[in-house]
């Protein structure tokens, strides 16, 4: 018995030295010292001993007992002792530490472009409206003067919802709701996001539009060609050139494709303008009375033109950028030069 009791000793000193949390000496406790530890199922032991040696063992059992126990007490001691440097030691705060800075953000150039072209119609006396993105085709083309069937139709690889819902293929639509919510005179520019079937280095499936539309009494081609004018020396510099071609749209009459001097070669030459100088950005033309009809306004009384351009076009001729993909991509990178 005294030799299981020096093996119990020695066993548990043994484990007592590998404790780390009081979690597990307490567990240790009770492994030996524990009602059904060890220790205690020796002391039960002393019963079956002799008179003479039950003294002489119950002495080594009480002095083993007291030792243990002497040790659990300076080791939980130990222990507490640990866990509170080690929890010190992660807390500690270096005050002398600098502050995280808080990066500002910066504005997508699609709406750096869209808040310029807003501008500067609205100090020529043009307001913001808007209309919905999922559009009825009536909205978007039927109103438009695209009749069902109109080979115009195919031009904007429309992504269809249901039936007669689709998501607009252009700003235009915004047009129709104005005058049919408006008395003339409207002066109005609506910017908004488009969508088409197109994927490529110019073309996105969902991309940004603005569009114009000026209707009163007297309203002249001239009034457009000033009014565009006006807008493209503002965005691109009073010395950049500008031409008009004649074009088609359905909803105007006659329309035409206004081209500005090629930003890269100013004229010369490159390969961004396909070597012919001139870099379409936009297309306009004089309200057709097809689509005033469509609003119940009279086209004997009033006239008007519209106009529309993508603002991501607008974007990279500005900025000198040759991928329309980039401005969609979000690398923080691209988007903070601008
Ligand atoms: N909606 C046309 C498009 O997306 C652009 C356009 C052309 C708008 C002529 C107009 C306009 O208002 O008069 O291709």
């Amino acid at each position: 018995m005294k030799e299981q009791l020096e093996k119990m000793e020695q066993e548990a000193l043994a484990e007592l030295r590998t404790v780390a949390t009081e979690g597990e000496l307490q567990e240790l406790r009770v492994k030996y010292l524990g009602k059904k530890g060890e220790l205690t199922s020796l002391m039960k032991g002393l019963g079956s001993l002799s008179p003479e040696e039950r003294p002489v063992m119950g002495e080594i059992l009480n002095r083993v007992k007291n030792g243990l126990e002497n040790e659990f007490e300076a080791a939980l001691k130990h222990v507490k002792e640990f866990s509170k440097t080690a929890k010190l030691q992660n807390e500690k705060i270096d005050v002398t530490l600098p502050g995280r800075t808080v990066s500002t953000g910066t504005k997508h150039p699609v709406t750096l472009i869209t808040e310029e072209i807003c501008d500067i119609f609205a100090k020529l006396g043009f307001s913001v409206a808007e209309g919905p993105e999922i559009e009825e085709d009536y909205y978007n083309f039927e109103a438009l003067n695209f009749p069902k069937d109109h080979p115009a139709r195919d031009m904007q690889d429309t992504f269809f919802v249901q039936n007669n819902l689709l998501l607009r293929t252009h700003t235009s639509p915004v047009q129709v709701r104005t005058m049919l919510k408006t008395k003339p005179p409207v002066r109005i520019i609506a910017p908004g996001t488009v969508y088409r079937c197109d994927y490529d280095a110019t073309h996105s499936p969902m991309f940004h539009q603005v569009e114009g539309l000026m209707v009163d009494k007297n309203i002249t081609f001239g009034d457009l060609k000033g009014i565009l004018t006006t807008f493209t020396n503002q965005m691109f510099g009073n010395d950049i050139g500008v031409r008009l071609r004649p074009s088609f749209f359905p909803f105007t009459e006659p329309s035409a494709e206004v081209d500005i001097a090629c930003v890269i070669c100013r004229g010369k030459g490159c390969k961004v303008c396909k070597h012919s100088g001139w870099l379409e950005i936009l297309g306009a033309g004089m309200v057709d009375p097809e689509v005033f009809k469509h609003v119940h306004y009279d086209p004997e009384e009033i006239s008007g033109f519209a106009f529309g351009m993508g603002i991501e076009r607008i974007a990279m001729l500005k900025y000198g950028i040759n991928d329309m993909r980039l401005l969609f991509e979000n690398d923080i990178r691209f988007l903070k030069q601008f």
